[in-house]
């Protein structure tokens, strides 16, 4: 069974599909993280995220790159947004994430096209979505927590931008599959969101 988990940034996609490969007993790719990775070692190698070959350079990042907890931070979010419309970029991560899908036995992975890109032939597919507002409030109650100085509209301006882009691109922009189950978690908690996306996969697998 393959799942795909497709959302906006802060929409609670990756808890929810960490909570469903755990339920199912499925393994997990964080695709995002391959972003992140990519952007890091542009930012590392100190070359433009905007350039198109720049970040094409970076896509051979190490593996051990994957465990750096920098990649966490809202730098390489934004960096990873901006490596992530080139085509190129694209192109150069999609075999690795088609191979974990096509594992046996399936898998869950998690992104912004996992849906109408990677996996279009997912046995079911979820859009995990919120409003800008709750998302702003959710990340910006974890960036307190993490006793980071940064105020709610700083927040709330970064969250609209990184949508922006991610909405915007041409190559596979974020955007619901036809035939993905939209998960509106605005007024839900991570305990009845995940309830409601475990219901989703149990009633429609294939
Ligand atoms: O899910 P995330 O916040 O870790 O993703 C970081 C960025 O990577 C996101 O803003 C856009 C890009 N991304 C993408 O373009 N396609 C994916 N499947 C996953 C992430």
């Amino acid at each position: 069974m393959i799942i795909a988990v497709d959302g906006p940034t802060a929409s609670g996609k990756g808890t929810i599909a960490s909570s469903l490969a755990r339920h199912f007993g499925l393994p997990h790719l964080d695709t995002g993280l391959l972003y992140r990775a990519v952007g890091r070692q542009v930012q590392l190698a100190g070359t433009d995220p905007d350039s198109e070959s720049d970040a094409l350079a970076a896509t051979d990042f190490p593996d051990s790159l994957l465990d750096d907890p920098e990649l966490r931070s809202e730098v390489s979010g934004s960096f990873a947004s901006r490596v992530s419309v080139h085509p190129k970029v694209r192109a150069a991560l999609l075999e690795r994430q088609r191979t974990f899908a096509q594992r046996e036995g399936g898998a869950v992975l998690d992104g912004r096209d996992i849906g109408t890109v990677i996996c279009p032939d997912a046995d079911v597919k979820l859009f995990v979505t919120a409003s800008l507002d709750a998302r702003t409030d959710r990340r910006f109650a974890e960036l307190k927590g993490q006793g980071r100085d940064v105020t709610r509209d700083e927040v709330h301006e970064q969250i609209a931008r990184r949508d922006e882009r991610d909405m915007g691109r041409k190559d596979a922009p974020l955007v619901a599959a036809q035939d993905a189950f939209v998960l509106d978690t605005t007024t839900l908690d991570k305990e009845a969101s995940i309830a409601a996306a475990v219901e989703i996969v149990t009633q429609h697998a294939r």
